[in-house]
């Protein structure tokens, strides 16, 4: 995918307003989530802000994470967390529903979530009966 077309993705979906409504409509979800609750802190809004900013680059938008965090390094920021292949799927499940309440259309809905699909099971660093 060319730097043009990225562009056009992040533009395509509704920029930075519609950003923020997918990481909004998430982590309400993320923290009633009997799987992925308590990895969290309670205190969600600095991950909030974390998010918005990487999802914002990671759909072709403004480098706001790197510009402020340096390189991503995404999976070395998750070594903390014992990420199973039932956590992925339901971070997964929490963001298709986040895109859904969203509005976001079907085709666009499904393909933001085959991208982030692939993050996130790379992110998986803990076998299932631990
Ligand atoms: C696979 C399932 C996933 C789980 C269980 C998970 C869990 C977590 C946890 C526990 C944190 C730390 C919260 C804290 O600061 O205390 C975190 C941070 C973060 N996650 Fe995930 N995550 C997953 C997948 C993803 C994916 C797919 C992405 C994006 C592609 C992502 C992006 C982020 C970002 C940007 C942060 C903030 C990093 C920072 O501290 O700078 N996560 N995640």
């Amino acid at each position: 995918m060319s730097e043009q077309d990225r562009s056009t993705l992040f533009e395509w979906m509704g920029g930075a307003e519609t950003v923020r409504r997918i990481v909004e409509a998430f982590y309400p979800r993320v923290l009633k989530h009997p799987l992925l609750a308590p990895l969290f802190p309670s205190d969600i809004g600095p991950v909030m802000d974390k998010q918005y900013m990487f999802l914002s680059q990671f759909f072709g938008g403004p480098t706001l994470y790197s510009d402020v965090h340096g390189h991503p390094m995404m999976r070395a920021r998750h070594m903390a967390f014992p990420i199973t292949v039932e956590r992925a799927d339901a971070w997964l499940g929490c963001m298709a529903e986040a895109m859904e309440e969203v509005g976001l259309p079907g085709d666009l809905r499904d393909f933001l979530l085959q991208r982030l699909k692939g993050s996130a099971y790379h992110f998986v660093n803990t076998p299932e009966d631990e």
